[in-house]
């Protein structure tokens, strides 16, 4: 079994003197969530989620190699400007540095360089889609193109898979969802004890085939609140702690997670649509039910529930809807299907979003360098 020993860099070098990488990295969205978490971002139960296409991080970073003593205490913090959109974002530097600390034990050659961190997200960024998966997943794709490029200057092959792995496994240290957004199409996070190579420390492609009816699947996300987050994740996971439901909810994922896995084989939609609904109302109940206690649904969240319900009924269109921490519905459709779909929020569904703003994305492949 793998161990978070495996992930500490070794090789002692630092012979490269400056080049840059980049890779895009897209946002993932739960099928069965993940709410509640241990130390060092070890969840408390395994989720599964589809990884996107057009909502995604593009990151490049430029290293330097620093030139003076390294036992000087001033320069031998971590050294980093941070641009986004091509301007200086100070504020997002923090989120950064404490990334940087959670993952220095695993990359100690991060303080050997100076780094220009670039990043711009391809969907506008006060949408109220969370840009920390897809954020912290193509920055963790960046480091590692350094480290191959360190070991390999040492010798060393690095192979793809220890590559991807320790990918997931960095942005899980920066935000647990982003260990999703590595690979593609479908990702288990969490030791589930019929997921085959599931882990705790990264997510991993889902082991067996997806049924054909999930090629291409549709994911159009209603921006019915683009405000900040009521609730940060950190809050929410912490809320879990001393939750009246915590247990039965955790074992609940491992269930739902066990059904689903026949279901993307089979491909099953009926079961497919109760599932994915039912995790999505049962993450707003956990929230419900802490304390404190949030409602982060709007009216409109209602409204289009009831919408999606009233039309599957009268159609027998197999579409459903889940929800993240917030507001936004995004709504999950086979790819046969997504004229009919497109016609219902065209017509209708769109008058719930704010400023009428929705995205249309499907199911995607992973992290992609550019350079
Ligand atoms: O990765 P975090 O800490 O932002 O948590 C994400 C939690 C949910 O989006 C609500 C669920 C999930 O599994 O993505």
């Amino acid at each position: 079994m793998i161990t978070e020993k495996d992930f500490v860099f070794t090789t002692i070098t630092n012979a490269i003197e400056k080049g840059n990488f980049q890779w895009s990295a897209p946002s993932n969205i739960a099928l069965v969530k993940y709410w509640g978490k241990k130390d060092q971002q070890i969840p408390a139960n395994p989720s599964i989620s589809f990884t996107l296409n057009n909502c995604k991080t593009i990151t490049k970073l430029a290293f330097a190699k620093k030139h003076f003593d390294k036992l000087s205490v001033t320069n031998n913090r971590f050294s980093f400007d941070l641009l986004f959109e091509g301007k200086p974002k100070e504020d997002f530097k923090p989120k950064i540095q404490k990334f940087f600390e959670r993952i220095e034990k695993y990359c100690p050659f991060l303080r050997d360089y100076h780094f220009t961190i670039d990043t711009e997200n391809t969907f506008p960024h006060s949408s109220g889609i969370a840009s920390s998966a897809s954020g912290m997943a193509a920055l963790a794709m960046n480091i590692m193109s350094l480290e191959k490029a360190l070991s390999r200057n040492f010798g060393t092959e690095m192979t793809e898979d220890f590559f991807y792995q320790k990918a997931s496994f960095l942005a899980r240290l920066g935000s647990g969802s982003a260990c999703r957004s590595v690979k593609g199409s479908v990702v288990v996070w969490g030791n589930h004890a019929e997921i085959e190579g599931s882990s705790d420390l990264f997510g991993v492609e889902f082991p067996a085939k997806i049924h054909e009816n999930f090629k291409n699947y549709q994911d159009t996300i209603l921006l019915v609140d683009k405000g900040e987050k009521q609730v940060s994740s950190t809050v929410g996971h912490d809320l879990m702690h001393n939750h009246p439901f915590a247990e039965q909810r955790f074992a609940q994922a491992h269930d739902n997670l066990a059904k689903i896995k026949i279901v993307l084989e089979t491909g099953n939609l009926d079961e497919f649509i109760k599932i994915v609904e039912s995790e999505a109302l049962t993450l707003h109940a956990m929230m419900m039910t802490s304390l404190p206690y949030f409602i982060l649904m709007k009216p409109n969240t209602l409204e289009i529930i009831n919408t999606i319900w009233r039309f599957r009924n009268e159609t027998n269109i197999p579409v459903c809807f889940t929800l993240d921490a917030g507001a936004n519905v995004h709504i999950l459709y086979p790819e046969n299907v997504r004229e009919h779909v497109l016609q219902l929020i065209k017509g209708e569904l769109v008058g719930y979003c704010q400023n009428g703003n929705y995205i249309c994305d499907s199911i995607g492949t992973g992290a992609i360098q550019i350079l």
